[in-house]
């Protein structure tokens, strides 16, 4: 934005300062200037002023744009919305999953200079879709009266694998209801890319391997389309193993593992990060981590 100001003021400048030459000029060599001159001064002041008026035109319209967007992020930016009051009662393991992702995109997405208010907001709202299905959600069993049926025999690994997945179809749609701004439903549809649910992948092979489609255990994607899209992804998959490693291994190689397994699935492909830019999410990810994680101290 404020590179977008500087630019506009710097072309602005130089059509006023061009307008204002091409007057005194006229001012000067009114006497000695013919018609056809005097016309075609005319014709550049009018066209440099419609420049001047589009330019400014223009970067009104992107700065009541922005507003509007920080507007309706500022007010998602509340745990209080009655969409994330349900997840906190009815899925709470989802909500503090989603809380604490919300702690490592939003940190993560100020080190690389993006949209941070974006990642925090989408992250409460990532997997709302969870919602439908709490108690099939390992982060939600045993936080809950009712029983868990991830690992139930009465479903194929097909089955449950289609259970994962529509958390993301049923995050959009829920989102779609709640008005949620466009930006956060593309993040919640891009937050597992087009990767394959391995898990159920690997139960189903073990199974039957002739019957199986790979393409039924894979997410809908697309894959991040951009750098926010890209973070949450990361930060969704880095707490939900720091969660279950539970401090038995080194952060920063906790994180290095991430990034290598969704490099290798090809999920960072399209959201143009430099390896700059890779390599100061990896620290802020691991910083964060050991912030999260720290050893409680046992004063006297
Ligand atoms: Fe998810
Ligand atoms: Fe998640």
């Amino acid at each position: 934005m404020e590179k977008s100001l500087r630019s506009s003021i710097l072309i602005i400048g130089s059509i006023f300062l061009i307008n204002f030459m091409l007057a005194i000029l006229a001012v000067f060599f009114a006497d000695a200037l013919d018609l056809k001159v005097a016309f075609l001064l005319f014709l550049a002041s009018i066209i440099s002023s419609a420049i001047a008026i589009t330019v400014i035109g223009g970067y009104f319209t992107s700065l009541s744009t922005y507003l509007i967007h920080i507007r309706r992020l500022y007010k998602l930016n509340n745990l209080t919305n009655p969409l994330l009051l349900r997840l906190s009662k009815e899925a709470p393991g989802t909500y503090h999953h989603s809380v604490l992702v919300a702690d490592l995109t939003s940190k993560a997405a100020k080190a690389v200079g993006v949209d941070s208010m974006l990642c925090r907001v989408s992250s409460y709202f990532h997997d709302i879709g969870k919602l439908k299905n709490p108690t099939f959600f390992i982060e939600n069993q045993g936080l809950m009266k009712e029983t868990n049926n991830h690992s139930s025999q009465e479903k194929s690994p097909t089955q449950k694998a289609k259970i994962v997945i529509d958390h993301v179809r049923d995050g959009i749609k829920m989102a779609r209801d709640a008005h949620l701004p466009m930006e956060v439903i593309n993040m919640i549809a891009q937050h597992h890319g087009n990767s394959l649910c391995s898990y159920f992948y690997e139960e189903a092979k073990e199974k039957d391997s002739s019957r199986i489609k790979k393409s039924d255990f894979r997410y809908d994607g697309p894959k991040s389309q951009t750098k926010e899209a890209a973070i949450l992804m990361l930060a969704d998959s880095i707490e939900a193993v720091a969660r279950v490693k539970n401090n038995s291994v080194d952060n920063k190689k906790l994180v290095e593992d991430i990034f290598l397994d969704k490099e290798s699935e090809k999920q960072l492909d399209d959201c143009g990060f430099s390896l700059r830019e890779l390599a100061t999410l990896k620290n802020t990810f691991a910083d964060t981590l050991n912030s999260m994680h720290h050893l409680r101290i046992e004063y006297p």
